[in-house]
């Protein structure tokens, strides 16, 4: 183990384990008070799953928050992936390859090109996702209720392939029972309603300025 490992290490952390699942969740909050009625769906999922009672306290609802009631949360589960769609927490992902390559279209790569995908970009294109692309709509992902996987090369948020992001289900996991556990118990609302929020260059899509919210207990 040296110095420079453990910078390594720390920074792929950082960046790899936190950096995206705390902006997907910030626009995730900001989808939610922009689709107030997509807030008050994935409160209803929320509810019927754990059936926690209104007064529960917040250590009553964790105890209820178990593997199987986050499994029957799909609409959750389909307004987070609807976020990534459109906010990609990477939103360019660059590759170089080791040796000259031919991509399908014909076109040639050289050794040591740079190349990239852009996941924000495709996220948008209304040849792949249709009419609607630039629409926060969660129910594109439902077929009767049920949480419907699309291939990782058109949702290219997490990439595709054999170095596909290892920790997907973990990150799933998380901002699940976070999302779950603040929309059981507050209603948020945008401090500016008439603002619209803007990504800030970085390695990972951070929004410009931050997310301003009010949260009001839900009763
Ligand atoms: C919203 C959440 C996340 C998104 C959108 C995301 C996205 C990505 C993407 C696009 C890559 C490919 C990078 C590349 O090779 O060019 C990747 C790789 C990776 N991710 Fe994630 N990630 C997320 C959360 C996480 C979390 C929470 C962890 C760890 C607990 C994690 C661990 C990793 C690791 C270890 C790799 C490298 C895999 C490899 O190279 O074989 N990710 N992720």
């Amino acid at each position: 183990m040296t110095d420079k490992y453990l910078r390594d290490i720390t920074l792929n952390f950082i960046i790899a384990g936190k950096d995206t699942t705390a902006n997907t969740l910030t626009w995730f909050f900001y989808m939610l008070c922009k689709n107030p009625v997509v807030q008050e769906k994935v409160a209803l999922e929320v509810r019927e799953a754990t059936e926690a009672e209104n007064s529960i306290s917040a250590d009553e609802f964790v105890e209820l928050m178990t593997e199987e009631a986050l499994n029957k949360m799909h609409y959750l589960h389909a307004a987070i992936t609807e976020t990534l769609r459109l906010y990609p927490a990477v939103p360019v992902d660059g590759k170089c390859p080791i040796e000259e390559d031919i991509l399908p279209d014909g076109f040639v790569v050289k050794k040591d090109d740079g190349i990239n995908y852009m996941p924000y970009a495709m996220g948008r294109m209304t040849y792949i996702w249709g009419d609607d692309a630039e629409e926060f709509r969660p129910e594109r992902w439902l077929l009767d209720g049920v949480f419907q996987p699309e291939s990782p090369f058109k949702f290219t948020a997490f990439q595709a392939g054999p170095r596909i992001c290892l920790g997907k289900e973990f990150a799933y996991r998380q901002m699940k029972m976070l999302g779950a556990v603040l929309v059981n118990f507050f209603k948020f609302k945008l401090v500016d309603e008439s603002k619209e929020a803007t990504y800030r260059t970085m390695f990972t899509l951070h929004m410009d300025q931050g997310l301003h919210l009010y949260a009001y207990p839900r009763l």
